[in-house]
Formats: structure tokens, C-alpha cells, sequence
């Protein structure tokens, strides 16, 4: 229980950031006041962001929303990006990233959506275990995947959970530019798997230069639904996107559903800019298994790789311990500088040969011999 009230922790909290820029900051060790203060209320931090768990529902048959109340050290977030929560469970601590569902001010409640799935520890534990009114750690957002600016046609393509970030940008457009003509292909297996859909009508249907389209992957398509995953043959179908070189695109799912977005659109003709973030690892072509040599200059070894697994899988391998959090190109906590070489950036396909060029090494493979400032 919290011997201090919120309201009065929420007022300290400035104080405290402020107290830090001070010269008395040496004398503050932040674990230390963390763990005395946390006893006063577990909001009562030197730096941490500590989020009260104010709702959890569920949406669609899977997905749980959580509406979260973060302390005043938090610092908001635009439409698009994510940030990372952090739980204990059995004495480990894990932490995954999540986007949240609408752009949040620093002072505003928040709202994630966490999908249940088979052996997935933290989003079950989340589902099963975390009550309202307990405290959550979370992090301060990040990422810069979001709407284009200035933008008047968006053509937005979500898969699954890709659904988060799409959703908070569409309300993001509902306040600040209502005028902007927008597509939203959605896709699911069947309709009462896919979260959020009954906002999703009730927004559009206040929207007249909106359109939503559902596309459903398994089951039998019903109500003007698409059949199947996306492909040549939805987009065509689609009378509005003829012109599509006029149209910005923003895509989120899996791996698999955005290299096919990617694929589709730039068989189409291509799109005047093309966004997208994946939520599930990228997926290796099975034939770039040929042996480089992978120089760490601040480690001082070099040691053969191959081209068939991630920068960050392979110093892992051999022994590194580079940062790491989310592990499919969100976070960039595994950013590190690549001295020299080539490499393939799994989400894009692109090649890149700069040298001294920042990477991350979760989403990035050698086409050859390259050197890490690892
Ligand atoms: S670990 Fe998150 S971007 Fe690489």
C-alpha cells in the first residue's frame, strides 16, 4: 500500500528531476533512494517510470488492452512509436516493447494492447496475473516510425497486432488532420480475432474520407471482406488507390506480411513513400550460408560467420555481449557502428557499404567480411 498519495508523488516528481541537475545530485545514488522511497509510493523514483495499472479488457478473442497511468517522469509519446515494459516473473526480470494504442502527452493515461499466444511468458503472465491497480515499469518511447508529414493520402496496411501503431495514428489523423484521405486494409484470421475492429468501424463511420477494408486469412470471408492474405488482386481491387504513386503507405504485421506489402506495392508501380515495422524477426533466405570473416575491433578477434544470421546472433555466438532488447529492428538498443563491409538490411533487403554507419545488428547480416566497433 502507498503511504503517499499520487497527486503529492506526481508534484515531487519535477522536483526530484530537477534536484539531479543540482550540484546536490552527487550526493543522490539512485538505487538507494529508489529503494527507500519506493516503500512511500512505488511511483517515487529518481529516473524510473513506474505506470499504475488502471483497466485491463479484452479485445477481440486474444488481445488484452491495459490502460496504464504513468508517473510525471514519463515523456509522452507520438503515433507510431514504442516503449518498453519490464516485469518479474519468478524473480527474472523481462522486458518487452509494446506501441501503444494513441499518441499519449506526458501527463496522459496510456493504453497497450497485449496479444496471448502460446509459450509468449510476459504476454500471458500480463493476461493472467497483473491486476488493476498494480505498477508496472515501463520506458520512455522511442522509434520513428509514424505518419509522413505533410501527408493528404494514406494508405494504411496492418496485420494482427500491426494494428497498435496503426490505430493510435489514425486517431492522431482524427485530431490533427481530418481532411486526409485514408485507406485502411486490416487483416485477421477471422473477424472476432482482431482487435480493436468495433472502434475501428465506429472511427471510420464518422470519417467520410475514410475507408476500411478487412481482409481475412483463414475462414470464410463475409460482409465484403477479402479472402485471403494480402496480394495483387486486393490492391487492385481497391477503385481509389489507382492512382497510387499519389499515395503515402504505412505497413505493420509480421515479417512475412510486410516483405509481402513491400513486394506488392512496388509490383503495383510503387508509392510515393513506404513505411513499415515488423513485429515478428526477420526470416533468413536459406542460401546465404557462405563463411566472412567478422572482425570486432574493440574485442580484438576476428572469427567466421556466415550471411545466414544476424550481426547480433553471430556475436552472440562467438562469445559477445552486445546490447539488446526487442530483437526485430523496434528498439535499437543493439545500434552499433559498422567500421567496414557490406550488409543486408533484412526488413529492407537493401544493401549498404557505408563505412562508420550506424546498424542495428539485430535485423542486419554480412554479405561478406565486415568490422564492428564491438
Ligand atoms: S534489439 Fe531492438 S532494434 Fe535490435
Amino acid at each position: 500500500m502507498a503511504l503517499l498519495p499520487s497527486l503529492l508523488v506526481n508534484f515531487t516528481l519535477p522536483v526530484l528531476t530537477a534536484l539531479q541537475r543540482s550540484p546536490l545530485a552527487g550526493f543522490l545514488r539512485e538505487s538507494v533512494f529508489d529503494y527507500y522511497a519506493g516503500y512511500l509510493h512505488p511511483q517515487l523514483t529518481l529516473k524510473r517510470v513506474f505506470a499504475r495499472v488502471l483497466a485491463k479488457r479484452q479485445q477481440g478473442k486474444n488481445t488484452l488492452a491495459i490502460t496504464l497511468a504513468p508517473s510525471a517522469h514519463w515523456l509522452g509519446a507520438r503515433a507510431g512509436q514504442h516503449l518498453p515494459l519490464s516485469v518479474e516473473i519468478n524473480g527474472v526480470r523481462h522486458t518487452r516493447y509494446y506501441s501503444p494504442c494513441a499518441a499519449a502527452g506526458r501527463a496522459g493515461e496510456l493504453e497497450i494492447a497485449v496479444k496471448c499466444s502460446e509459450g509468449g511468458l510476459v504476454s500471458n503472465w500480463l493476461h493472467d496475473q497483473l491486476k488493476v491497480g498494480d505498477y508496472l515499469e515501463i520506458g520512455q518511447s522511442a522509434g520513428d516510425f509514424g505518419l509522413p508529414k505533410p501527408t493528404s493520402k494514406l494508405l494504411l496496411l496492418a496485420a494482427g497486432s500491426g494494428i497498435t501503431p496503426i490505430l493510435a495514428m489514425l486517431r492522431s489523423l482524427q485530431l490533427d488532420n481530418p481532411g486526409c484521405e485514408v485507406v485502411l486494409l486490416y487483416y485477421g484470421r477471422q473477424r472476432n480475432d482482431m482487435a480493436y475492429l468495433i472502434e475501428l468501424k465506429d472511427l471510420f463511420s464518422r470519417m467520410p474520407r475514410w475507408r476500411l477494408q478487412v481482409g481475412l486469412t483463414a475462414g470464410s470471408a463475409t460482409d465484403n471482406a477479402f479472402s485471403g492474405r494480402f496480394c495483387t488482386a486486393h490492391l487492385a481491387s481497391l477503385a481509389m488507390l489507382q492512382n497510387l504513386r499519389a499515395w503515402q503507405a504505412i505497413a505493420c504485421g509480421s515479417y512475412g506480411f510486410t516483405n509481402t506489402v513491400r513486394q506488392v506495392l512496388t509490383d503495383a508501380g510503387g508509392v510515393a513513400g513506404l513505411q513499415m515495422e515488423a513485429f515478428t524477426p526477420p526470416v533468413f533466405a536459406a542460401t546465404a550460408d557462405q563463411p566472412v570473416t567478422l572482425h570486432y575491433a574493440r574485442a580484438q578477434q576476428s572469427l567466421v560467420g556466415d550471411g545466414a544470421h544476424t550481426l547480433l546472433a553471430q556475436a552472440e555466438a562467438h562469445g559477445l555481449e552486445p546490447a539488446s532488447g526487442c530483437r526485430m529492428g523496434i528498439c535499437n538498443t543493439c545500434t552499433c557502428k559498422k567500421v567496414a563491409g557490406v550488409v543486408r538490411d533484412l526488413q529492407t533487403g537493401l544493401l549498404s557499404a557505408e563505412p562508420n554507419e550506424s546498424i542495428r545488428l539485430c535485423i542486419t547480416a554480412p554479405v561478406g567480411d565486415v568490422t564492428l566497433d564491438l
